[in-house]
């Protein structure tokens, strides 16, 4: 039963890769919106992953969320790294410390033996304080860092989930809906067809630096993220994706 629960796994994992166009997909088990320790194993498979293709001199850009800070959490560490940095994906995007990017950040460069570079930049500024802060020495000494990542580490959030959680005003919520916002991802959201229906202003990685970026890692499951992963798989280059059945079976559903 075991062998065929794997097979099957693999079968989606197969079908996935043809169905979303990403080279490499793993697909772990059970479904993390029913299961609390399906999160851990997303984050164990996904560290591991990492480790197949990190290299001396990488820049790691990696995003907040509860999925991508369970990698760090998880991260078995099997060689330890002298050149290597973990960077923040973008500035704060309104989460909890715990789940903030800088945090991860700083986890997983302690575990591969590498350092990190913290962005503290707060979430919710005026534009105005934005275009300000990009004039900022501090800034403009981190971000060109940043936007250099050789990979990317990222969560894919439902969008409307995402701005509830970040409690953005009702204004921004009917926009977004009126938008048919249906992924976030480094502070953009995507509709359906992957076409970017609002972008935070935040500082940090942009959609275009994604070009340059040699590896990027998606980590999302559960079933509900299955319309958000869709999107954010029309949206931009994602070289592998690591999820689990819950979302994976709906997913091949949406097909
Ligand atoms: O941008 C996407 C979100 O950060 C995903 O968050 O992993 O907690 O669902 P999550």
């Amino acid at each position: 039963a075991v062998a065929a629960a794997a097979a099957g796994r693999f079968d989606l994992a197969r079908t996935l890769s043809q169905m979303l166009h990403i080279p490499k997909v793993l697909v772990v088990e059970g479904d993390s919106d029913e299961e609390p320790w399906v999160i851990d194993q997303l984050g164990l498979q996904a560290g591991q992953y990492l480790q197949t293709i990190l290299r001396e001199g990488d820049i790691v850009a990696v995003t907040g969320g509860t999925t991508v800070a369970a990698l760090a959490r998880n991260m078995v560490v099997r060689q330890s790294y002298r050149n290597l940095q973990v960077v923040p994906a973008r500035g704060g995007v309104g989460e909890t410390v715990e789940y903030q990017a800088n945090t991860i950040a700083s986890t997983l460069a302690e575990k591969l033996g590498g350092t990190s570079m913290m962005l503290h930049v707060p979430d919710r500024l005026s534009p105005g304080a934005v275009d300000q802060l990009l004039t900022d020495p501090y800034v403009q000494e981190r971000l060109p860092i940043i936007r250099a990542s050789t990979v990317v580490v990222h969560g894919i959030g439902d969008a409307m989930a995402m701005a509830r959680r970040r409690q953005v005003s009702a204004e921004e919520l009917a926009h977004l809906q009126a938008r048919g916002a249906k992924a976030e991802a480094f502070g953009y959201y995507f509709d359906q067809d992957g076409e970017v229906a609002y972008s935070m202003k935040t500082i940090g990685l942009r959609l275009s630096d994604i070009r340059h970026v040699r590896e990027v890692l998606a980590v999302a499951g559960g079933k509900r993220k299955a319309n958000a992963i869709a999107a954010a798989a029309k949206a931009y280059r994602i070289d592998a994706l690591v999820t689990d059945e819950g979302a994976a079976k709906r997913l091949v559903q949406i097909d």
